[in-house]
This record gives C-alpha cells, structure tokens and sequence, in this order.
C-alpha cells in the first residue's frame, strides 16, 4: 500500500520511512507533484492535521496522513498550542518563540507544560486519529543544542536535561511525536 505523508520536513519523513512495516511504501508531497501550501486554518491540532491530511486524499486521491505538533503551557492558559510556529509572529525564527515564552514566564513558578503531536489517518475515506503527549516543564533559561522549536527550555519530567541536551535517539523514545508515531505504525502493521 502506498501512503502519503503530507509533510515537507525530510526529517519527519525519513524517521517514518525506516520505521513502517513492509508492504507500506511512504510517498512524499513531491513524489505526488503537490507543490501546493496545505491548509491549516483550524484552531486545534486535531483539525488541522486532519485538514492537511483530507487535502491531499481529496484532491490527489492519495490515502494520507498528516501531523501538528503544539507547546501547551499551563500558567499561559495552554499558548503557544496551536500557534507554537507562529507564536512570535509569522516567519519568526525558534529563537523569537522561546523569547517570547520566556519572557511571558518571567517570574512565574508554575511552569508545567506539554507537548502533543496529532496524526491524522486517512484510508479510503475513513478518518483515525494518533495521539502522544510528553510532559515536562519550561526552564528559565535555554540549554543545550540539539534538536530544534522549544527543544531548548522544554525539560521533560524524570529528566534533568532539555531535549536539545538529548540526542536524536532519546528524545524519540519519549517524545509526542515518538508516541504517536509508534501507535500510527502499529495501526499501520494490523492494517496491512
Ligand atoms: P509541527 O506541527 O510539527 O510543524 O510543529 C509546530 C511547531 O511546534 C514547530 O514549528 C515548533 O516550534 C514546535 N515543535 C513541534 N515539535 C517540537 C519538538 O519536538 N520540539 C520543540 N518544538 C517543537
């Protein structure tokens, strides 16, 4: 079966490439010609991976999953959420978000946060969702290098570093996007 993942982050999808079951070929967004911007207007996760993912099923034809991926604070009523890209305006870089948070938890000692990942599923029309979650806690300052987003003043809980102190590997193991995947792939193998 062929599936696209309606992505254009070439790490996103090699991850996945090397981890679905045989018999499930990943197609990319360029391997189908869709050079278009996909839809994300929606207010949740939830909606706008299933946005993006429903695009490319209804006008490509293509069976398809999609992904979005938020920061939710507690002390900052769930913000970045949905916005977590785009926080700091649109085009801004990583580094402008995480001022932002940053400087929004000035002298805040509630500093519990989440990230989630949805993935949404389409196969022949029917619609599932994945969902993961890690949770953790913001820092007052930026540690270490790896990774990219908020990976440097998101700690996750039972750690005592960043996941831009983490490597690849570890932080795969335990993040959102790690969980969700792994449910998606399992899905995928009682599917196939
Ligand atoms: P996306 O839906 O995966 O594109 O994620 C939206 C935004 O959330 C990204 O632009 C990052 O700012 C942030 N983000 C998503 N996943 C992570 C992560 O694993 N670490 C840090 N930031 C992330």
């Amino acid at each position: 079966m062929k599936i696209v993942f309606a992505t254009n982050n070439l790490n996103k999808l090699s991850e996945i490439q090397s981890l679905v079951p045989n018999g499930i070929e990943i197609l990319s967004l360029i391997d189908i010609n869709c050079n278009e911007k996909l839809p994300e207007t929606s207010l949740t996760l939830e909606g706008n991976a299933l946005q993006k993912a429903k695009f490319v099923f209804d006008n490509y034809g293509y069976n398809c999953f999609a992904d979005d991926t938020g920061l939710e604070i507690d002390a900052l009523g769930g913000e970045p959420g949905v916005y977590s890209a785009r926080y700091a305006g649109e085009n801004c870089l990583a580094k402008d978000n995480i001022r932002k948070v940053l400087d929004k938890l000035k002298g805040e000692k509630v500093r519990g946060a989440k990230f989630r990942t949805v993935i949404a599923l389409i196969i022949n029309g029917k619609e599932t969702l994945f969902e993961g979650e890690c949770n953790g806690s913001i820092m007052q300052t930026k540690n270490g290098e790896e990774g990219f987003g908020y990976d440097p003043i998101f700690k996750p809980f039972g750690y005592n570093l960043t996941f831009a102190e983490m490597t690849k590997d570890e932080k795969g193991v335990i993040s959102h996007r790690g969980k969700a995947v792994k449910k998606l792939i399992l899905f995928l193998a009682a599917t196939d």
